[in-house]
């Protein structure tokens, strides 16, 4: 089994990321053969200064490292360093239609307040590269958060299209979203999806402890004084039990049966408590990972592993569409 996902190096990673992607990573290295990689040409679909892109993609690297991933397990790179990426993006782009892309949700959310003018072909095109991502792996498995299975379904349609005309060439993926946590909510508006831009509901996995603490402690709850798992009445409510089931492996019933009778502010402090557990040592991990200075070599090492199997699928999808190559 290939398993294959990949964070878009854009601004800092949230506890959102780490509930619904990051963490669940390392569970799949043992089960199959898993290459996870930094989006890092997905990040220039919107405007970012060259510093903090660099700056970004390294903090992923160290964050997938201080997970638990292992690069003898799992190989991981950057996907501007496997040129294969590109090389599919261009022949793929051609079995995408501009419908399809234009319904898609992040291109819409992302887009509705920038002028025509000034939105980047790349950003429209956003989900063809990802389909190269993915089927350049012949990936069976691709673990995401909730926000990207719009993304994994368009894939799974190209596959179809393509293979339809060419014959079995494209191995068709599947997304896997985890059980709990698959849609971290912003503390500050549970209605709104917990985002890299979202600067006063997001918790940073860079935030030094205090202001996580003082960030869930602050979060916004909801009338009535029950510890409820119900979206519809009690969104706060519920996404901070999300998150204390998510980090402690249980589902959300036993989450609530944990606290009942509790009031809202121990039942928030309890929360803080989990999140700190996690992510102070995680923090720890991802300090000693940069003082090491071994990331690049890390990635390196990763993009040459990871071109190799890129490589021959691409050969096999240049062959079907007819490109000529030096077996002709
Ligand atoms: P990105 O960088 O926006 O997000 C990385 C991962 O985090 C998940 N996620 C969340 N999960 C739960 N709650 C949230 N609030 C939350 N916010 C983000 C995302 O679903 C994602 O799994 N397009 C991708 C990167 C990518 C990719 C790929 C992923 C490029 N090529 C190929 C898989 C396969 C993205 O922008 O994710």
């Amino acid at each position: 089994m290939r398993i294959l996902s990949g964070i878009k190096p854009t601004g800092q990673l949230t506890l959102g990321n780490y509930i619904g992607a990051l963490r669940n990573f390392k569970t799949f290295q043992d089960k199959g053969e898993c290459f996870i990689f930094i989006a890092d040409l997905h990040a220039l679909t919107l405007p970012i200064d060259p510093k903090v892109l660099r700056s970004n993609s390294l903090d992923i690297a160290a964050f997938y490292l201080a997970s638990g991933l292992d690069p003898k397990k799992c190989t991981l790179f950057l996907q501007s360093e496997v040129s294969a990426h590109a090389e599919a993006n261009a022949i793929l782009q051609n079995y995408l239609y501009m419908g399809e892309l234009s319904r898609m949700t992040q291109f819409k959310e992302k887009s509705h307040t920038m002028k025509d003018s000034a939105i980047g072909l790349g950003l429209f095109a956003y989900p063809v590269l990802m389909s190269a991502d993915i089927l350049l792996y012949d990936a069976n498995i691709v673990p995401v958060g909730e926000d990207q299975t719009q993304h994994i379904e368009l894939t799974r349609d190209l596959v179809n299209r393509f293979n339809k005309r060419y014959g079995k060439v494209l191995i068709m993926p599947k997304a896997e979203v985890g059980k709990v946590g698959k849609r971290i909510m912003s503390l500050s508006d549970p209605t709104k999806k917990m985002s890299k831009s979202d600067v006063k509901g997001d918790i940073y996995l860079k935030d030094d402890m205090a202001t996580v603490r003082k960030k869930i402690m602050s979060a916004v709850t909801d009338s009535g004084s029950e510890i409820k798992y119900d979206v519809e009445h009690k969104p706060g409510i519920s996404n901070l039990l999300v998150i204390y089931a998510a980090l402690k492996d249980i589902d959300l019933q036993a989450a609530e049966a944990h606290f009942k009778g509790y009031r809202y502010g121990d039942f928030k402090k309890a929360v803080a408590d989990a999140v700190v557990a996690e992510l102070e040592p995680f923090q720890k991990r991802y300090q000693e990972i940069i003082r090491s200075g071994k990331v690049l070599d890390i990635l390196h090492a990763g993009a040459k592993k990871a071109s190799v199997v890129a490589n021959a699928t691409l050969k096999r999808i240049k062959h079907a569409v007819g490109l000529l190559d030096e077996n002709q």
